[in-house]
């Protein structure tokens, strides 16, 4: 449903938000597609009605700097420097990230991407909802991005909770992505131009585009990859002796025999499931695992998004 952003359709929308749905907002680059940003399963639904082949780490929307100590453990004074000068507006920092961020979020990564939008129905929304919001463009993977409330109706009104509509987008396109650090880099071009940021912050690194890649999870093996091996079988396929010194990533039953048995949705559900993949699987890596056994999921819906998670972690 596509609704003016009164201050009661903002209340509908923060409640939404508060109870693990989705809400999609106007912010001053595109509309984005929001849920709870501390909450895994509503992060899913994300992925869920995108129809993402992979998790992308998602960027987490904050109203006040109370919000973003929620969220980032750590900001450095290169960081503050941009912060004071950009925020709230179309820029997007990497920042080293709090434990209360889930993986599904970061795509595993240590960091998490954050910005404060510039936006007044964004900023009343979050302010409202009380939690940072995950949220990437509000637009089915592979498609323009969206500007309007119609763009978002028309691709994704079935799968949204609500649509909050505040007309065309200032920037229509996104933010700029800098990851901070010894070297400041950017990572996306956006609607803030390098020749702003320099005078801020001093010499850029530029990684856009091709060279973004090695960031993508599964590609940073020191982020990602468990250290323990992990191979993809059925339970069957598995040989029985030796299993008690072999973890088991479940689906849905538990098979027998295994040292540690991880289930990642007892109903069989595939959000659930992806809402706590990366938990479990850097759970199982701790224990000291001979391997980690992992059972294949249907390729479908967000069944694809677990598979290439699974594939990425495989393959080492
Ligand atoms: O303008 C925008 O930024 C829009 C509006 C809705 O705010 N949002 C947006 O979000 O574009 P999203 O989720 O599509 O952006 C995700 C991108 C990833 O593809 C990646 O490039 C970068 O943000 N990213 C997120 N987390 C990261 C991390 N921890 N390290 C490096 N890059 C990260
Ligand atoms: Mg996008």
């Amino acid at each position: 449903m596509v609704v003016p952003p009164t201050p009661e359709n903002l209340e509908k929308a923060a409640q939404i938000l508060r109870s693990g749905g989705l809400v999609a907002f106007p912010t001053e680059t595109v509309y984005g597609l929001g849920a709870n940003a501390l909450d895994a399963e509503a992060v899913a639904r994300i992925f869920e009605a995108k129809q993402r082949p992979s998790f992308d780490p998602l960027i987490v929307h904050v109203a006040s700097r109370e919000m973003l100590g929620r969220v980032a453990c750590e900001v450095s004074p290169q960081a503050e420097a941009l912060i004071g000068r950009f925020w709230p507006g179309p820029l997007t920092l990497v920042l080293p990230k709090a434990a209360a961020v889930p993986g599904i979020v970061t795509s595993g990564l240590p960091t998490v991407a954050v910005r404060m939008p510039g936006h007044p129905v964004a900023l009343e929304l979050l302010r409202r909802a009380g939690v940072p919001v995950a949220a990437p463009s509000a637009n089915p993977f592979g498609y323009l991005s969206p500007t309007r409330a119609e763009h978002v109706a028309r691709m994704l009104e079935d799968r949204v909770d609500l649509i909050l509509d505040g007309g065309l987008t200032t920037h229509g396109v996104e933010s700029t992505i800098v990851m901070l650090g010894e070297k400041p880099t950017v990572l996306r071009y956006g609607a803030i131009p390098v020749e702003e940021l320099e005078p801020v912050v001093g010499p850029l690194e530029l990684s856009v585009g091709e060279s973004l890649k090695p960031l993508v999870p599964g590609q940073l093996p020191q982020h990602y990859a468990p250290r323990t091996p992990i191979h993809i079988a059925r339970p069957e396929e598995v040989p029985t002796r030796g299993r008690k010194k072999l973890g088991y990533l479940a689906f849905q039953d538990v098979p027998r025999g295994f040292g540690v048995v991880k289930v990642l949705s007892p109903t069989g559900d595939l959000r659930e499931a992806a809402a706590h993949l990366f938990e479990a699987l850097h759970q199982l890596d701790m224990l000291g695992l001979e391997a980690i056994y992992a059972e294949p999921v249907l390729e479908e819906g967000l069944g694809r998004a677990i598979m290439d998670r699974l594939r990425r972690a495989a393959t080492r």
